[in-house]
C-alpha cells in the first residue's frame, strides 16, 4: 500500500483558489481545441512596459544577481518611500518599508507575524478569494460582513461598527475591490475612519493594488492619507502587479510602523528570504521611471469597463451595476435563479450558472459564491475588446435560452 501523508490542521481549514481553479479549467478546455474564452483570470493582457525589461536585463549584466536584504535592496524601498509621499501624501522612512514577493506574501507575512488563534479579522464580502484562508492558515477568525449592491458593495460604518469586537485585530480594505471594482470616496473613508478612533485595538490593512486603475476622473484615497490619526495602526500595501502589468516578477509592496515591518521581515528571513533580484531592480524602474503608460492603459479598461457594463445589462435577468476601478465587473445573476437551460438543467446558483455558461457557451467567469456574496458574479475585462465582444455576445444568448 502506498504510503500516505497526514496533513496540518492548518492546510485543512484552507479551501483551493477559485479563481485559480477556473483560470485553470479554461485553460485545459483551451487545450482541447475548444474556444473558451477566459474572463477568470485578474491579470492585464498588456506587456511589462520595455524600460522595466530593460532595468531587468541591466541589473543582470551587472551581476545584480545575489541575495539582497530579505524584506528588499534600499533602492528599492527609497523608491516606495518617495511614491507614497507623492501620490499619497503619505511620510514613510525606508526601515517602515516591506518589499515581498507579491501583493500576496505582503498579505501572509503580515498576518503571520501578528495574528494568534481567536483574533478576528473583519472582511467586507464580496472579498478577494486570499483573504479569509490566509486569515484561516494563521489560526485566527475571518469575520466576512456582507456588503451587497445595496452599499454599493461597499462597508458603512454602522455594519464596520457592529462588526468589531475586543477580539477584532484587523480590519481590511480593498480599493478599489477586487472582486467589485468598487472604490471608496476620501469621505466614505473617513466615516469608516471615524468608526476606527473609536476602537484602538483594530488595525487596518489597505490593500491598495488597483489604486491607479480609477476611472472617470474618481479621486483615489487611501485611509492614512484621509485619517491620519490611523497612520500608526495602518499596513498600506500597494504593488507593481496590476498598475505596471508585472504579475510574473512578483513584487509587492507595504509601509507601517516599524515593529510590525520588522516582525515582517522576521517572518521573511526564516522562509522565503528576499524577493527576486532582478525583479526589485524593474520595480525601482517601474516606481521612478516614466509612468505615461499608466493612462494609456487606464483608458483602454476605462473602455472595456463601459463596454461590459452596458453588454451585460442588456442580457435578460442580469444587473450589472458600474464600478469606479480596478478590471472587473460584479453583476447579480440573481433575476435567472430558478430559469431552466434548453437541455433542462435548473440554475440553482451563481454556481450553477457559471458551469452552464461554461459549459454550453465557453465563457469562463467566477462564481460570486467564492466572494463570499452567492447569486453574483465576477468578470475580468483585462483582455482584448474583440474577446469581450464575443464574450457578451454568448452570455447574452444564454441568458436569452434560460426559461
Ligand atoms: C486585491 C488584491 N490584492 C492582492 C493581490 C495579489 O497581488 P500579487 O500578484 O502581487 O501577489 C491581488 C491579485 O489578484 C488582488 O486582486
Amino acid at each position: 500500500m502506498a504510503a500516505d501523508i497526514r496533513l496540518s490542521d492548518a492546510i485543512a481549514r484552507v479551501k483551493p483558489s477559485a479563481t485559480i481553479a477556473v483560470t485553470t479549467k479554461a485553460n485545459e478546455m483551451k487545450r482541447q481545441g475548444l474556444d473558451v474564452i477566459g474572463l477568470g483570470a485578474g491579470e492585464p493582457d498588456f506587456d511589462t512596459p520595455e524600460n522595466i525589461k530593460e532595468a531587468a536585463i541591466r541589473a543582470m549584466r551587472e551581476g545584480k544577481t545575489k541575495y539582497t536584504p530579505s524584506d528588499g535592496i534600499p533602492e528599492l524601498k527609497e523608491a516606495i518611500v518617495a511614491k507614497f509621499a507623492r501620490e499619497n501624501g503619505l511620510t514613510y522612512k525606508p526601515s517602515q518599508v516591506n518589499v515581498s514577493p507579491g501583493g500576496k506574501a505582503v498579505l501572509f507575512n503580515a498576518f503571520m507575524a501578528t495574528l494568534n488563534a481567536g483574533d478576528e479579522v473583519v472582511i467586507p464580502a464580496p472579498y478577494w478569494v486570499s483573504y479569509p484562508e490566509m486569515v484561516l492558515l494563521c489560526g485566527a477568525t475571518p469575520v466576512a460582513v456582507p456588503c451587497g449592491a445595496d452599499t454599493a458593495y461597499k462597508l458603512s460604518p454602522e455594519k464596520l461598527e457592529a462588526a468589531i469586537t475586543p477580539k477584532t485585530k484587523w480590519l481590511i480594505l480593498n480599493s478599489p475591490s477586487n472582486p467589485t471594482g468598487a472604490a471608496y470616496t476620501g469621505a466614505e473613508l473617513k466615516a469608516l475612519a471615524d468608526v476606527l478612533l473609536r476602537h484602538p485595538q483594530v488595525w487596518i490593512l489597505t490593500d491598495d493594488m488597483y489604486e491607479h486603475l480609477v476611472y472617470d476622473g474618481f479621486e483615489y484615497k487611501t485611509i492614512a492619507q484621509v485619517e491620519p490619526a490611523l497612520y500608526d495602526r495602518t499596513l498600506t500595501m500597494n504593488g507593481v502587479s496590476k498598475a505596471y502589468a508585472m504579475t510574473g516578477w512578483r513584487i509587492g509592496y507595504a509601509a507601517g510602523p516599524e515593529k510590525l515591518i520588522g516582525a515582517m521581515r522576521k517572518v521573511m528571513d526564516q522562509s522565503t528570504s528576499n524577493p527576486c533580484s532582478i525583479s526589485q531592480w524593474a520595480s525601482v524602474e517601474a516606481l521612478n521611471g516614466p509612468q505615461d503608460f499608466l493612462p494609456v492603459f487606464r483608458a483602454a479598461y476605462a473602455k472595456r469597463r463601459n463596454l461590459m457594463v452596458d453588454g451585460l445589462n442588456q442580457a435578460a435577468g442580469i444587473v450589472c451595476p458600474k464600478p469606479e476601478g480596478a478590471f472587473y465587473v460584479y453583476p447579480s445573476c440573481a433575476g435567472l435563479i430558478g430559469k431552466k437551460t434548453a437541455g433542462g438543467a435548473v440554475i440553482d446558483s451563481d454556481k450553477t450558472f457559471a458551469a452552464e455558461l461554461l459549459e454550453q457557451e465557453k465563457v469562463a467567469i467566477v462564481f460570486g459564491e467564492a466572494f463570499g456574496l452567492p447569486e453574483t458574479f465576477r468578470i475580468s475585462y483585462a483582455t482584448s475588446d474583440a474577446a469581450l465582444t464575443e464574450a457578451l455576445v454568448r452570455i447574452q444568448r444564454f441568458c436569452a435560452s434560460l426559461s
